[in-house]
């Protein structure tokens, strides 16, 4: 375990994390997906056997969002194993940069290998629509902090979203006829939305989207050599973008329309090559 990304910079590790290591590890998957808010039901229910809760790894703290189940599930796309991540560790519950790496620093023990992530976000382009997809192309990091504190771990984050898993699904996304945006995606720490002065702030630094996840799980999988993509649903238009208040129900509500296309996309006809490492076929 000495060099392991569990016991990089953390101290303890229960022989329990172990045996649940070793069922994530007998999926012999090499991609995971993180499922973000309202995002669940791109998963079908499983066989108990093909669940492993996150309260059986002592470094993932409980989610406690509704819409953010807690559980990794070993499934399939097509005929591509693939471990999904229902519920994310967020900084607004009150854990630390740190918590929020764990699902991703557990992913890597597991040997997950490329990492794709979900999420809900507001629009700031006025091209964006609600329920449409955009596809991570660079983010900004607001949230002040890293779960690399504490470690020296100067990692480069010039092409933090693969290139080509972005060229491979927006060729998938031509081929199926669905909309699919590119852009830059804002992380901020909530979880109260934004003012309309602060959603014109960010649309001047050049952002598309906004969010309260996803930054610093890509900054923990990038430090660990994933191959992240990242994929924004717009559930809404940002606050002063539209006359309509914003609400989590309307989030976990559009989340869960749109989810059907993403599904398509990630059952294009190629998604193999979508979801294959460099050098590493699946
Ligand atoms: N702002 C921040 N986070 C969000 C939003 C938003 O408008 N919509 C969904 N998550």
């Amino acid at each position: 375990m000495a060099d392991s990304p569990l016991s990089r910079g953390c101290k303890v590790t229960l022989l329990l994390d172990m045996t649940s290591l070793d069922r994530l590890r007998e999926s012999r998957a090499q991609t995971a997906i993180i499922l973000g808010s309202g995002l669940n039901s791109l998963v079908s229910e499983s066989a108990d056997d093909k669940i492993a809760s996150y309260s059986e790894f002592s470094e993932i703290p409980r989610p406690s969002v509704p819409g953010h189940l807690g559980r990794f599930v070993l499934g399939n796309i097509g005929k591509t194993p693939v471990v999904f991540a229902q519920g994310r560790v967020h900084l607004y519950e009150g854990h630390s940069a740190r918590d929020v790496g764990a699902i991703v620093r557990i992913l890597a023990e597991a040997g997950i290998k490329q990492l794709i992530i979900t999420n809900a976000a507001g629009s700031l382009n006025p091209k964006f629509k609600p329920g449409e997809w955009m596809m991570i192309s660079d983010h900004i990091n607001l949230t002040g902090t890293s779960p690399l504190l504490g470690s020296a771990e100067f990692v480069d984050m010039s092409e933090a979203y693969s290139l080509r898993v972005r060229e491979r699904f927006g060729a998938a996304a031509r081929k199926i006829g669905m909309t699919l945006h590119q852009g830059v995606y804002a992380g901020l720490v909530g979880p109260q939305y934004e003012t309309p002065a602060e959603v014109r702030m960010l649309q001047k630094l050049g952002a598309d989207a906004i969010g309260m996840s996803t930054v610093l799980e890509v900054i923990q999988a990038r430090v660990l050599g994933f191959e992240v993509a990242g994929f924004s649903c717009l559930t809404n238009l940002a606050a002063g973008l539209s006359q309509e208040k914003l609400s989590h129900d309307e989030v976990l509500e559009t989340g869960q329309r749109a989810a059907a296309d993403f599904l398509r996309l990630l059952s294009a006809k190629f998604i193999p090559g979508c979801l294959t490492g460099p050098g590493r076929p699946i």
